[in-house]
């Protein structure tokens, strides 16, 4: 098959996974049950790959099979066809969508098989910028400063516009301050680092230049593959936190130190959708209108190059 009828054909599926998610997890929106939220997610998600004709992998999912009844890490989906690599968070933000703030999302990356890190559930280092920079100008064995200091002489302005975005965590705060002392802006969010990857893709609309800090490995691949479609970069390091998440690690058959590239976690080409659950400065979150479900999407495509913003109305039974 060609690129561009595989490119046609995953965009098809990975749309209707990420909106039919969204709906679902939408109207458990501000109950605080994250998990409930989830699995409506998980569920719906499930159901569209189940058809969907392809023959499908997961490699980024809910966990390990003893832990995860369904998207489970090497569950088969899909009616058969072009063998694909499946890589989902079905509700990207639980904790936003359980208060309902701003920027939960459901997400999915798809690939040839083979295109995906198989990245176990740990925390990830995580480095990007988006298109327009000259390669290898940003470095994980760089020092923040030195990153933001680079990144203003490309773009061409002072440290002082650079905006960097990061989870508020407690573990970031040496380079938060680091940052600061280097004369940069800095946003933190509370959830959702896709989402703070993703904004570096559209610096000017979003504010954000570069992305700093650790967070889930899975959420590193598929924001990598939204970098990868908009010929941003990135790079990220696992970290691996007790001798057991070293070993799995390593059972996956990662150097665990090694600093990951780009090509390594996305190693061809790729379409990445997201759909808003909640309002957010990517997405409106999904409404419920008459008897209509009204979801905001995005879905970008490599093998093509088009980069598509859906607003999708789904009739509600
Ligand atoms: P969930 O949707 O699984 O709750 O993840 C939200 C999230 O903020 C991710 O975007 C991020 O990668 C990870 O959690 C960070 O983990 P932690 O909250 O442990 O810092």
């Amino acid at each position: 098959m060609n690129k561009a009828a595989t490119g046609m054909i995953l965009t098809q599926i990975a749309q209707t996974a990420t909106e039919v998610a969204a709906i679902a997890s939408a109207r458990l929106r501000g109950f605080g049950r994250k998990n409930d939220a989830d699995q409506a997610a998980v569920d719906a998600m499930r159901r569209s790959f189940q058809d969907a004709p392809f023959a499908g992998k997961v490699v980024i999912g809910e966990g390990e099979i003893d832990e995860a009844p369904m998207l489970y890490i090497g569950e088969e989906l899909g009616a058969g066809g072009i063998a694909v690599d499946i890589a989902v968070d079905p509700l990207e933000g639980t904790k936003l969508c359980a208060h309902d703030a701003p920027n939960a999302m459901t997400v999915v990356a798809l690939a040839p098989k083979g295109g995906l890190l198989h990245a176990p559930d740990m925390y990830m280092d995580k480095l990007a910028i988006g298109p327009g920079y000259p390669p290898g100008l940003i470095d994980l064995d760089l020092s923040p400063t030195e990153n933001v200091t680079r990144l203003a002489k490309a773009k061409g302005v002072p440290v002082s516009a650079i905006r960097a975005c990061l989870l508020d965590r407690e573990r970031h705060h040496g380079i938060i301050e680091e940052l600061r002392r280097a004369g940069a802006g800095v946003r933190l969010i509370p959830d959702g680092d896709v989402a703070g990857v993703f904004w570096t893709t559209e610096a000017a609309r979003s504010g954000v230049d570069i992305y700093f800090g650790s967070g889930g490995a899975p959420e590193g691949v598929l924001a990598a593959a939204a970098i990868r479609c908009a010929g941003g970069q990135m790079q990220a390091r696992l970290k691996p936190e007790t001798p057991e998440e070293e070993e799995r690690a390593r059972k996956m058959g990662r150097d665990v130190h090694a600093k990951l590239t780009l090509d390594q976690m996305v190693s061809g080409d790729v379409v990445f959708a997201a759909s808003g659950v909640t309002h957010g400065s990517m997405f409106e979150g999904v409404h419920f209108e008459g008897d209509g479900a009204h979801v905001d999407s995005l879905v970008w495509d490599s093998f093509t190059g088009r980069r598509t913003r859906i607003r999708s109305v789904w009739a509600q039974a």
